[in-house]
């Protein structure tokens, strides 16, 4: 078998606004994503059982279930209670909760990795719960949870293929497309399978680039 690329050729600047629109669509989810996680994340450390606990479920239902499903939930599911939403919105809705749920364990993580003793010399020096969480915790937490931030963001990229599933007309959904009036299958998703391995290695090089400044400083 020989692959010929000749055939999805014209249809470079599909696979061009596919890309852009994958791009967009992670760069959305991951930010709505990580304020919603950064929340959870905190309710999560909380010491009031009941707050703790709910945060805790939070996370405990969307990592224990498939993304798919949770986005078939909102685009399918939700009208049935008569919320109608775009596909892009739900979409973007359905990644951000997914998200929100990884992050909160990335923050939970970060948080509980600064050393006990900072808790205590906060309360020593007369610090409120909130005041040490402020400034004395989070700062320290939140360079713990960088690396883990940013692999949340590749995460994303790749998940965001998912999207397609709703007919979004994001990166994988134009390979389905071109691959549908070209008939040239396995050469449409070699070129898309590339094109994530672009986004992916891009982002994590500009992300390793940035956590090294962060270090110096
Ligand atoms: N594909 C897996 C799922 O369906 C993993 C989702 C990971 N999501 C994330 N935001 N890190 O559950």
């Amino acid at each position: 078998m020989m692959l010929d690329f000749s055939s999805i050729v014209p249809y470079w600047h599909m696979f061009v606004t596919g890309a852009v629109f994958t791009v967009k669509a992670s760069i959305l989810a991951v930010t709505l994503g990580s304020i919603m996680g950064i929340l959870i994340g905190a309710l999560r450390v909380v010491p009031v059982k009941p707050i703790k606990g709910l945060a805790a479920a939070y996370i405990y239902v969307i990592r224990g279930t498939p993304l798919l499903i949770q986005l078939f939930l909102i685009y399918f599911g939700l009208p049935s209670l008569g919320i109608n939403l775009p596909a892009f919105t739900a979409g973007i809705i359905g990644l951000s909760i997914n998200s929100a749920g990884y992050v909160g364990e990335i923050v939970r993580g970060g948080i509980e990795a600064v050393p006990k003793g900072q808790w205590e010399a906060a309360k020593v020096l007369g610090l409120s719960y909130l005041g040490t969480m402020r400034h004395i915790i989070l700062p320290q937490a939140i360079r713990n949870m960088l690396p883990a931030l940013g692999n949340e963001f590749v995460t994303l990229i790749k998940e965001s293929s998912l999207l397609s599933t709703l007919a979004i007309a994001e990166l994988t959904m134009v390979g389905q497309q071109v691959r549908s009036v070209t008939y040239a299958s396995f050469e449409t998703f070699i070129m898309v399978g590339l094109i994530y391995l672009c986004l992916t290695s891009f982002t994590s090089i500009a992300l390793q680039l940035i956590e090294k400044r962060w270090q110096v400083h």
